[in-house]
């Protein structure tokens, strides 16, 4: 297949509608959408993907009047986390109505729910005039793309289009958090830190990993953002004794990297923007070892720590 890569909004839009799949940028990472009526083309994002059929897609909204057609109720808290943080890097998870195909949420009666802030992806949610669902445009297993190039030497051949757009702001995959109980619980740290989502909702409980009754992303239990090389966890870079093959990205300066790659950030909030394309950048000057420095578990931080030991442990 022919990929087109196109800056307008409307060119990508009408490739959708014609149940091809698009990639597109947001704010988090890019995604890879496909109009969620199309049961063939959600079939198809997840044989392009190579993504297990259990593992649920995101509907992605432009206007909160499409939630009357995806989910069944919207509780009380559901709504103080939308008044609060949509459009935003925020995955609410809800009870799915009956209108939406079964393939999309692989089986669950539940359905993620996102509003994208950025303005090219609203622009294009728009033009398209249905819910988008869209999983990271990367293929399974691998780092989320947060620039186009990204996207393209990820999928390019595989899919209708590429919308272009500016590299991903947050560069971390949304927060996630499940709606569907009294209380709502935390499934994947993101953006949005649990501070933030505790002014909003102070008993919002974090999943316990492991735990089997506890609510799961499914998403969750697979291999995932690894890249080709090892990745290392070190408290600090003079842990590194020796820099052949090796990359460095974390906060701190290295005493003697010589000519390696490193990328020394000036804030969590760059780090976490930054990691992703690092790791892609590492993979195509054929580095053996990323070593990343460990963060604090505050704000995004905790979101950034998350990525990085499921990287370490792909
Ligand atoms: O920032 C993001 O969320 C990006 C952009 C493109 O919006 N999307 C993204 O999608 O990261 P994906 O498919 O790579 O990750 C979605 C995660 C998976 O772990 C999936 O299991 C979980 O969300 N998920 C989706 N629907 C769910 C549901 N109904 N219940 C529990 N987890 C769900
Ligand atoms: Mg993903």
């Amino acid at each position: 297949m022919n990929t087109k890569v196109t800056a307008s909004a409307k060119e990508a839009a009408r490739i959708l509608l014609k149940n091809d799949l698009v990639a597109f940028p947001t704010e988090t990472v890019y995604g890879l959408g496909a109009n969620i009526f199309s049961e063939s083309a959600i079939d198809e994002i997840y044989r392009v993907k190579g993504r297990p059929a259990d593992n649920p897609l995101i509907a992605h909204v432009s206007n909160l009047t499409e939630l009357v057609i995806l989910v069944k109720r919207i509780p009380a808290k559901a709504e103080l986390l939308i008044d609060a943080f949509f459009p935003g890097p925020l995955t609410l998870v809800l009870q799915k109505s009956r209108y939406v195909p079964s393939n999309v949420t692989g089986g669950l009666d539940t359905i993620g729910i996102r509003m994208p802030s950025n303005s090219v992806a609203q622009f294009f949610l728009k033009e398209c005039g249905v819910t988008v669902a869209a999983p990271s445009a990367n293929l399974s297993g691998r780092p989320s793309p947060t620039t186009w190039k990204a996207a393209k030497a990820e999928l390019n051949g595989l899919i209708g289009a590429i919308l272009k757009g500016d590299q991903s702001q947050v560069g971390l995959e949304s927060t996630i958090i499940d709606c569907t109980r009294k209380t709502p619980v935390l499934l994947r740290s993101g953006a949005i830190g649990l501070e933030r989502l505790r002014k909003v909702i102070p008993e919002i409980t974090v999943r316990a990993s492991n735990s089997e009754n506890t609510p799961k992303s499914p998403g969750q239990k697979y291999r995932h953002y690894a890249p080709n090389a090892k990745v290392v966890l070190i408290d600090h870079p003079s842990e590194i004794t020796d820099y052949s093959k090796a990359a460095f990205i974390g906060l701190d300066f290295p005493v003697d990297p010589g000519n390696a790659i490193i990328k020394i950030c000036a804030s969590i909030d760059e780090y976490a923007f930054r990691l992703f394309d690092f790791f892609r950048e590492c993979e195509y000057n054929q580095i053996e070892t990323i070593y990343c420095q460990r963060v604090s578990e505050n704000g995004i931080g905790l979101a950034l720590m998350d990525r990085l030991i499921r990287a370490a442990h792909g």
